[in-house]
């Protein structure tokens, strides 16, 4: 999860490097570089710290040229620290190589090569690529760099440059690498938004694919050099869609985008005349008996929601797992299992992993992602592409709120194929289903009233969220959003079991969030607030429009509006992610880029 940028062409390469590692600088904050040829010879200069340091420091020392790379890091391995910085160099400062991921055998390699008299400047894996590739160079770079990666094994995305070349190697295993076409010029970014200025046809690079790129063209080959073609796609994402669209931040602007995501996502998939989703995907629902669910964080989450959608709806069996856990636990798994990969970036490695555990045990596989072109999709039988467009925020939004509704259309998707869906209450549901994107609309519309309550409970060293049922993983949702944005410890629990334990907790500091919206179990939740308020918790309660019941418990109360109860946590998240907003927002944080997290998880 670092940002990568790499030019050759006619503008002034710093210029675009900095430009576009400013676009994918969400990837990876915590020091950059660029190495750009200027009078024969690669200049590097590379800082600590966030990019605007490294900025400061080229406004006086101009690297006037037009071929150079970039980088900007979120570390791995050695402190984020000048040296540690990339593009890593050899001494004689010939060869300049970026790299995102991990290389896993790189201590045996720094020893032979420190053996052999190479002397390092840094603690990363990745200097020892540049020290490789000296080794190798022979006066072709990309044979040069083919040798050398017969040599290593992990995750890389791989960018070198040698200041006799007008020519950038790259290559790429696990950590994504887009190719940008222009005229005259061409580029390479580890994301989209960083080409999009310059161009949109672009070429998303599989895994074990090179190229060597050039001010004329590009060529791209396999590890053996052989050619391969890859398909050039037009990217349809605005400029202005990577952009803050005017809002203080991204973060902001994609809570404020999620109900025409949600039109985006659902679009003229729903077919109420039909009762059913129109997904045109290369799957058959009716093949399996079983599905599991992998993902992380947020989208994890988003799995645990669709557990209850598809049980409720299609009466399918759903196991859901974090992708960490279910990757070493050697699932029960077989052909009539279909593993489901939910992932924003496409890229997480250990949702990437375990999809390839349920895969080599003979599952069926489907990925719901947001990115395009991304790892995942490229291993999937299919992909139900949730369309929530760039997504820069690392705290995730727009993405979970379209994984949710593409969630709630493969629930139905899977009922009406397999019969256990009848045609009236899967007319019923898509009604309602319909709703959504201008209920959530609604729901945006309580942010001063939140930001109010964020200012009441903004100095809480803890919070705790409770939900029941489909309510429990938006309860999880809302306690990720504020701790890992206000950095207040946040935790979450099903409301069921407060009485094992966690009430021990309660007391008059403890803002505690309840999601009590309309369910076959409001009068249980209810009760919790009870047992909270009996014990001088402050309750914070997230309910249905029209319920006066809960006023008589809840210090606050946040109405949002009627749905079907399968459909409560798309409406009930938002109000959770602006009160994580605004009181991050009060405690000063940096809400688009919080300490110590990615947005894009490509390391283990
Ligand atoms: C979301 O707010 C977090 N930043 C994080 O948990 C994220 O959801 C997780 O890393 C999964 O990312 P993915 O959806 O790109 O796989």
């Amino acid at each position: 999860m670092c940002g990568i940028v790499g030019y050759v062409g006619f503008r002034n390469a710093t210029d675009v490097l900095m430009e576009g590692l400013k676009r994918l600088e969400y990837r990876g904050y915590d020091s950059a570089g660029v190495a750009v040829k200027v009078g024969g010879r690669l200049e590097v200069i590379k800082k600590a710290g966030k990019l605007s340091v490294l900025g400061d420091v080229l406004k006086d020392e101009k690297l006037p040229g037009h071929f150079g790379i970039g980088h900007t890091r979120w570390a791995t391995h050695g402190a984020p620290n000048d040296p540690n910085a990339h593009p890593h160099t050899t001494e004689d400062g010939q060869i300049a190589v970026i790299h995102n991921g991990i290389i896993e055998n790189y201590l045996p390699l720094k020893e032979g090569l420190l053996a052999r008299g190479h002397r390092f400047s840094s603690e990363t894996d990745s200097e020892v690529l540049a020290h490789l590739v000296e080794e190798k160079y022979r006066g072709d770079l990309a044979l040069a760099v083919r040798q050398v990666l017969q040599e290593v094994y992990g995750a890389y995305a791989l960018v070198v440059a040698h200041q006799d070349h007008e020519e950038i190697v790259v290559a790429r295993t696990v950590s994504p690498l887009v190719i940008g076409l222009g005229e005259g010029e061409n580029f390479v970014a580890s994301d989209v938004p960083a080409l999009l200025p310059y161009t949109r046809r672009v070429i998303f690079l599989h895994d074990g694919d090179m190229a060597v790129v050039s001010r004329e063209g590009v060529r791209v080959t396999d590890l053996q050099g052989n050619e391969v073609r890859r398909e050039v796609v037009e990217v349809d994402w605005s400029l202005e869609a990577a952009e803050k669209g005017g809002y203080p931040h991204y973060m902001l602007k994609e809570i404020y985008e999620q109900p025409r995501v949600l039109e985006n996502t659902l679009g003229g998939r729903l077919s109420e005349a039909r009762a059913g989703v129109e997904l045109d995907l290369r799957v058959d629902p009716t093949r399996f008996e079983r599905v599991h669910i992998v993902a992380c964080g947020t989208a994890y989450y988003a799995a645990w929601v669709g557990k209850y959608l598809i049980e409720g709806l299609a009466r399918v069996p759903v196991e859901i797992d974090v992708a960490s856990e279910y990757r070493y636990r050697d699932p029960v798994v077989d052909e009539r299992t279909l593993a489901i990969a939910i992932s924003q970036s496409g890229e997480t490695i250990d949702t990437l992993e375990a999809l390839r555990e349920a895969k080599r045990k003979g599952a069926g596989t489907l990925g719901v992602i947001n990115a395009k072109g991304s790892s995942i999709t490229r291993e999937v039988d299919d992909t139900l592409y949730i369309h929530a467009g760039p997504e820069i925020g690392v705290a995730s939004t727009k993405a979970y709120m379209a994984m949710l509704g593409a969630m709630a259309m493969l629930a139905v998707w899977m009922g009406r194929a397999r019969g256990t869906l009848p045609e009236a209450e899967a007319r019923t549901f898509l009604g309602e289903l319909r709703k959504m994107p201008r209920l959530v609309e609604q729901t945006l519309e309580k942010r001063q009233e939140i930001a109010h309550i964020a200012e009441k409970y903004h100095q809480a060293a803890d919070y705790l969220f409770l939900g029941r049922h489909i309510q429990a993983p938006t309860a999880y949702e809302g306690a990720l959003k504020l701790k890992e944005i206000s950095y207040i410890h946040a935790e979450a629990y099903p409301a069921g079991e407060m009485k094992h334990g966690p009430i021990a907790l309660i007391d008059e500091r403890l803002p505690v969030v309840v999601l009590t919206t309309e369910s076959p179990i409001y009068e249980k939740t209810l009760s919790n607030i009870q047992e909270v308020r009996a014990r001088g918790g402050r309750v914070i309660a997230v309910a249905t429009e029209g319920d006066l019941e809960v006023r008589r418990f809840a210090q606050d109360v946040i109405y949002v509006p009627r749905t079907h109860y399968l459909l409560s946590p798309m409406v009930s998240v938002v109000p959770l992610q602006l009160l994580a907003y605004e009181t991050a927002v009060l405690l000063g944080r940096d809400v688009d880029q919080p300490r110590n997290l990615a947005k894009s998880v490509t390391v283990e």
